[in-house]
């Protein structure tokens, strides 16, 4: 339980200072409305950027689908049950969590904002956020690791599978020794998809180096090389290119990995209860439901559609967390209503970001907190942790 008092917590304190401010006409620097911080930042944001941020697969039906899975299901609110005081903290992996949020991993964050990956991890300790590093960051993960533990922060690292296993047992051991809490494994990009705006715009970012710190640095990754990368990046970034993903990997290349880990191990990328079922049975701690963002499978499923039987197969074997659509406390609490432990919170942090660095991550998560306890309480739901599928009902017709 929360110490806050009714005042102190997220909701109305955010509505406070804003409020105050606007006494001294003061209104908040960037835009709270979510179409609004998108569009704003996607004008800061060069082209080449903005369509890689902003971009899906294929058509872009999913990541448009994505959203209208939310419109699927309304919150039915209850009143006069003693709302004073919320409870936002939920335990995931054995551990409590202030509020049931993470930041998603982002890869290249170098291409939204020069402070990258320090920013946010600075942004996500300040608010007691755990923030999921990309295997794909800027910064060297170690880095951001030094960065986290300064500012009291706390750290997982999602992994990209290499298809050089010596790499992938490398940036496990690094991730283990940086003191990240949990490992993220990806499984929805053995490949890249085909991304019909970076293809118009013939932009991988990772071709100009950006977003591989972490295998520059990596000495199984340099061990490939004929030359040091300073002297030759182009070598380099053509090795990262060929090794980069695995699309030979199956569910038992996943038990060698959480055999490999004394660290906890989530999925991430599980849209199948079949597939949350396998990874479960090769001893993964949880899963991540998401399509990442409409980004690799166009007519994939929204992930919000795949998650209540996702949550039924899983039961109480594992955590299940949920990513792909969050803009606001209404998404994050139907996500959790429909039986996630966790959300991760990705494109709008990232627009924060582009407009104004860590400030800006800071202030879109503000924001989001803040709604989604005000969201929480006025629904008439006093724990996060307790929400449950009698909030919802589901659209008729
Ligand atoms: C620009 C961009 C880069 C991403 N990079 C990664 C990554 O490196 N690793 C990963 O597992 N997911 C990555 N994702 C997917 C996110 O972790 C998350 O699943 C997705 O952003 C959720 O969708 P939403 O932001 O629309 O809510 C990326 C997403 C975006 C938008």
């Amino acid at each position: 339980m929360t110490d806050d008092g009714p005042d102190d917590q997220p909701g109305p304190s955010r509505q406070r200072d804003v409020y105050m401010q606007g006494l001294a006409d003061v209104t908040p620097d960037l835009p709270v409305r979510y179409e609004g911080l998108e569009a704003a930042a996607l004008e800061a944001l060069d082209d080449d950027a903005a369509g890689y941020v902003a971009g899906g697969a294929g058509g872009e039906e999913t990541m448009t689908a994505n959203r209208e899975a939310f419109r699927e299901w309304r919150i039915v609110p209850r009143m006069l049950r003693d709302v004073a005081e919320r409870d936002r903290s939920v335990e995931l992996l054995g551990r409590e969590l202030s509020a049931p949020f993470l930041l998603a991993p982002i890869g290249v964050l170098s291409i939204v904002h020069a402070d990258a990956e320090t920013a946010v991890a600075e942004a996500a300790a300040d608010l007691d956020l755990p923030m999921v590093l990309s295997t794909a960051s800027s910064v060297r993960l170690e880095d951001v690791a030094a960065t986290l533990d300064d500012a009291g922060g706390r750290g997982w690292f999602q992994l990209y599978w290499s298809s050089d296993r010596a790499i992938t047992e490398s940036m496990v051991e690094r991730a283990e020794e940086a003191d990240f809490e949990a490992l993220v494994v990806t499984v929805d990009t053995p490949l890249l998809s085909w991304r019909e705006r970076d293809i118009a715009d013939a932009y991988l970012p990772f071709l100009d180096g950006e977003g591989i710190a972490n295998y520059l640095s990596d000495p199984a990754f340099l061990d490939r090389l004929d030359a040091d990368p300073a002297e030759n990046e182009l070598a380099a970034v053509r090795e990262f290119v060929d090794i980069f993903g695995d699309p030979s990997l199956t569910w038992d290349d996943l038990a060698w990995l959480t055999d490999l880990t004394d660290l906890p191990v989530v999925v991430k990328g599980v849209l199948h209860p079949d597939d949350a079922r396998a990874a479960m049975d090769s001893g993964a701690d949880g899963v991540v439901v998401s399509n990442h963002g409409g980004r690799q499978v166009d007519r994939a499923i929204p992930a919000l559609e795949a998650l209540p039987d996702v949550v039924d197969r899983v039961g109480e074997d594992g955590a299940v967390l949920f990513d792909s659509g969050i803009r606001r406390g209404a998404d994050a609490l139907v996500a959790l209503a429909l039986g996630a432990d966790a959300v991760l919170l990705g494109r709008p942090y990232v627009y924060g970001l582009a407009l104004d660095g860590a400030d800006g991550v800071r202030a879109v998560c503000e924001n989001v907190l803040a709604d989604f306890d005000l969201t929480l309480g006025l629904a008439g739901q006093r724990s996060a942790a307790g929400l449950d599928r009698s909030v919802l009902r589901k659209r008729e017709g």
